[in-house]
């Protein structure tokens, strides 16, 4: 069973795509992970994160260990990610491994969940069940300031959602693989919706298309 889980930043794709793995017992892959270590690994270099030939070659010799780094997290990190995710080049180096994951997922487990931008319109296409999971982009960018803050970063509000935006621009706008709900998935938008109603309305609609608990 392959379920993917797609959306903008902050979303709440990450802690859905979570509890879900963790319900129905699949394997989990974060795939913006991929993105931001080949971002965070190119500008480490010293080449700017658009920079094709550097950006490819990192995604090229990706080392899955360099997936444990804590400055993932950053925002800085985002940023490079959604830099390096426009390449071409960069998302042909990251598809097989992400497709492997799908079809052979680790430790025996009988499935998969996926999360990120493209998992239902490109890396898994047939997915059994497909999320599009969304916000407001002022919505997304006050949850962003309140995880910073309680981590004890400094956050100011306007740079917040400027970022986010721009973010966002970048990864709809795209030429290759743009953020955009599969034709066939179900948009859950977690505005007005805590992470528990969140989850009860993914696994309700999961239910429907497939059998899985
Ligand atoms: O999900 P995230 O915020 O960790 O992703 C960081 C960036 O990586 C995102 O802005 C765009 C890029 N990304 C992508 O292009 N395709 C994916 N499947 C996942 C992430």
């Amino acid at each position: 069973m392959i379920i993917a889980i797609d959306g903008p930043a902050a979303s709440g794709k990450g802690t859905l795509a979570r509890r879900i793995a963790e319900h129905l017992d699949l394997a989990l892959l974060d795939t913006g992970l991929l993105y931001r270590a080949v971002g965070l690994k190119t500008v480490r270099g010293g080449a700017a994160a658009n920079d094709v030939q550097e950006a490819t070659k990192a995604a090229e010799t990706l080392d899955f260990s360099e997936l444990d780094d804590p400055e993932l997290r950053a925002d800085s990190a985002a940023a490079a990610a959604s830099k390096v995710g426009a390449i071409p080049t960069v998302r042909q180096a990251l598809l097989d491994f992400q497709r492997t994951f799908a079809a052979n997922p680790p430790q025996g487990r009988k499935g998969a969940v996926l999360d990120g931008r493209d998992i239902g319109t490109v890396v898994c296409p047939d997915a059994d069940a497909k999320i599009f999971v969304t916000a407001s982009v002022e919505v997304r960018a006050e949850r962003r300031v309140k995880e910073l803050r309680e981590r004890g970063l400094e956050a100011i509000h306007t740079r917040v959602l400027q970022e986010m935006k721009e973010r966002d621009n970048r990864d709809a706008s795209r030429a290759v693989s743009p953020l955009e709900p599969a034709q066939d998935a179900f948009v859950l938008d977690t505005g007005g919706l805590d992470p528990d109603a969140v989850f009860a309305e993914a696994l309700n609609f999961i239910r429907s298309r497939c059998k899985c608990d």
